[in-house]
């Protein structure tokens, strides 16, 4: 079975290649996405290196004159997806690049952390990687500065997020903050969407909520993408647990590399001591014990437990105290016994949580990994193998499918059914690679 695995893994990269980076698959996502392209990058370090460095330069080309990386480079026309480059119409903005179509928002940054284990493994030696990171390293910069220049106007060291496609997508994070949009003029969506007519729609996002995310992207164009409009009138402005953990580990990534490359670091150092302790100030809830989003509208925390909320363990910035509660939640509230597996993405006693419907119950095996490291850090090891045998079990027995349903399935013949969304799904791929192949810390 795990040879098998190996070699499925390894097919389901070859077949998402596309000359010069990966789609995550072939069956939804027939484009380049932000960090779905990092976590590839990583991937083809163990298979094939120029590849890995492909992947990242192809998603760079992407980049805005302003630094801001996009949530996806269409690097070709494709009419089986929606919204494609006439719905964002990005060239109404001067920073836009001139020679390749985005969308205008950006997605969780993961270059800083995954260019930096690429090159751990590396063991940083090497002329080509050296090359490399000398190209690379002032991009993952200058993406980061635009983060801190023009996401966090009030200079608290979190960054916030306009579009709920910039983090986890359909969660029930942004429920409430969603609901208060005004969408009275909002266009009608149903008969545009291609995503739920190719996986089964009950796992997928409701018309309603579709209508709203296309209707933040009318507000954005309406303002030509500038960051300023945006951040005085836009209606979903979140300071997201996952996108700033995320960052903070991205920094730390960043600041290995800078001092390979002898830079200097004070700027990066800078923002890993704000994020750490604006973290730890606004988003930590300590009669929850958990870490939650803050909604700028409404000026309060989202009180959803989320596993994005495990992952300042993955940044390292818990004490101890913090971790124990975390750890607490993990294994009391996010799975009702231990036939679930770990992690659903919501936790299964919040009133919100679905087991089958993307982002509000199943698995994710990248956040898998992530929670993993995090509790590597914090010495829970007989946690953290729990939760790397659990991704790797339900990897083995349905194949590399894009989340999972984590409520106990039965095994007949080898298989279960407990796959969900598309298949042939490229990170759960690398993530299956990375746990086998690669015992570096994180
Ligand atoms: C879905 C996920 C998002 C991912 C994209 C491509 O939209 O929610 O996180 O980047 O698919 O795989």
């Amino acid at each position: 079975m795990r040879a098998d695995s190996v070699a499925l893994a390894k097919e389901v990269l070859y077949q998402n290649w596309r000359g010069s980076y990966t789609i995550p698959s072939g069956r939804l996502y027939p484009f380049q996405w932000n960090w779905d392209a990092g976590f590839h990058a990583l991937g083809w370090a163990y298979i094939d290196i120029e590849r890995s460095f492909l992947e990242v330069e192809s998603m760079f080309k992407g980049q805005w004159k302003n630094g801001m990386l996009p949530h996806v480079v269409f690097h070709e026309e494709n009419e089986h997806y929606f919204p494609g480059p006439s719905e964002w119409e990005i060239r109404c903005s001067s920073h836009a690049p001139d020679d390749v179509w985005t969308t205008g928002i950006t997605q969780l940054p993961v270059f800083g952390f995954i260019v930096d284990r690429i090159a751990q493994f590396l063991q940083y030696e090497g002329p080509v990687l050296h090359a490399f990171l000398e190209r690379i390293y002032p991009k993952i910069l200058a993406f980061h500065r635009y983060l801190f220049k023009h996401r966090d106007p009030n200079r608290e060291g979190l960054v916030y997020i306009q579009h709920n496609w910039e983090s986890a997508d359909n969660s029930p994070m942004w429920d409430e903050a969603l609901a208060a949009i005004d969408i009275r003029h909002a266009k009608e969506v149903s008969g545009l969407r291609k995503d739920n007519l190719r996986v089964d729609a009950s796992h997928r996002p409701s018309d309603d909520n579709y209508k709203r995310y296309i209707h933040l992207i009318t507000l954005m164009k309406a303002v030509r993408y500038e960051d300023e409009k945006i951040a005085a009138s836009h209606p979903f402005l979140i300071q997201d647990i996952f996108f700033n953990a995320l960052l903070l580990q991205s920094n730390i990534g960043l600041l290995n590399i800078a001092k390979h490359l002898q830079q200097d670091t004070l700027e990066i150092q800078t923002w890993i001591h704000r994020s750490t302790a604006a973290i730890n100030q606004k988003l930590w809830n300590e009669e929850a014990g958990f870490y939650f989003s803050f909604n700028l509208k409404t000026q309060q925390q989202i009180q959803v437990k989320t596993s994005a909320g495990f992952l300042p363990m993955f940044a390292g910035i818990c004490n101890t105290e913090q971790a124990e509660k975390l750890t607490h939640h993990l294994t009391h509230h996010f799975i009702p016994n231990t036939d679930w597996k770990l992690c659903p993405s919501t936790a299964a006693d919040e009133a919100s949580f679905d087991a089958l419907r993307y982002w509000r119950g199943p698995v994710w095996v990248n956040v898998n990994w992530m929670i993993y490291h995090g509790l590597k850090k914090y010495r829970y090891d007989r946690l953290a193998t729990q939760i790397k045998e659990d991704t790797m079990q339900l990897i083995e027995d349905n194949g590399m499918y894009e989340y999972f349903d984590a409520r106990p399935h039965e095994v007949k013949d080898g298989l279960s059914k407990a796959g969900l969304g598309a298949d042939s799904f490229s990170w759960t791929a690398v993530i299956y690679l990375d746990f086998l192949n690669n015992q570096l810390p994180c």
